[in-house]
């Protein structure tokens, strides 16, 4: 195994560790959440952990919890969670995010917001002085995506529709939708602009999340060796 993908492991194991007996627990999306669920998969088949109910962020965290066999519930089924973990595309000094590069932010800011305590698994090129590296995505209704991307465009970014990689037109998201890309420079004001941006007519939601995260897990690989640090806030 080369020393990224070490490091990934580590991270989501470290994460795994977090979940105990008894807890609702909020499964995230993407290639480091992925990791993640396959640890606490793995504790939940040797019996480490029991009693576990899993709330899905996506299509992808769905399909893993149940190749694990985990019992899964939907949002309206629980009356709290208690941990989620997810990853991330990017993350600044106060733990303010841009999430969604899989897409699948609005179902895990629904999630994500719900936890009792939220953990971010990244590596440590997602560290950022400043939000804005990464674009910001936003969910839109099929019907509203060009007016939302001259709203997008006035606010001052790049906005691009994402297309689909091996199919024709572009991403449709796991609950129909469609999805923009929207390039800002330098986000100064991230809860000012997550909230602009839900306002336009259309928009489901965006890949900001400001004031969510409570602990950020950080892989750093250093020449051959691989090394986690938790970031709290
Ligand atoms: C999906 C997400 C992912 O958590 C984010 O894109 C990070 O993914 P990865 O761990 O593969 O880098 O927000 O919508």
């Amino acid at each position: 195994m080369d020393v990224q993908t070490h490091m990934k492991e580590l991270v989501a194991a470290e994460a795994a560790r977090h979940v105990e007996s008894g807890m609702i627990l909020g499964l995230g999306s993407g290639s480091t959440a992925a990791l993640m669920i396959e640890q606490v998969g793995r504790r939940w088949q040797a019996g480490e952990v029991t009693d576990i109910t899993c709330v899905s962020t996506s299509f992808q965290a769905t399909g893993l919890a149940q190749e694990f066999g985990m019992p899964l519930a939907g949002l309206n089924d629980v009356d709290h969670i208690d941990l989620a973990i997810d990853g991330a595309d990017e993350v600044d000094p106060a733990l303010n995010l841009i999430k969604g590069g899989g897409g699948c932010h609005t179902r895990e800011k629904l999630v994500d917001a719900r936890a009792d305590r939220f953990i971010v698994v990244v590596d440590a090129t997602k560290l950022s002085d400043v939000l804005g590296s990464f674009p910001v995505a936003v969910e839109v209704l099929p019907d509203a995506y060009r007016q939302v991307m001259v709203a997008l465009t006035a606010m001052g970014s790049q906005p691009q529709l994402r297309m689909a990689v091996r199919k024709a037109g572009p991403v449709v998201t796991d609950q129909g939708n469609l999805l923009i890309d929207a390039a800002f420079d330098q986000i100064a004001e991230p809860r000012e602009l997550e909230r602009a941006i839900n306002n336009v007519p259309g928009v489901l939601d965006n890949g900001l999340f400001v004031g969510l995260a409570d602990e950020v897990l950080v892989g750093d690989v250093d020449g051959d060796t691989a090394s986690v640090r938790s970031i709290r806030r």
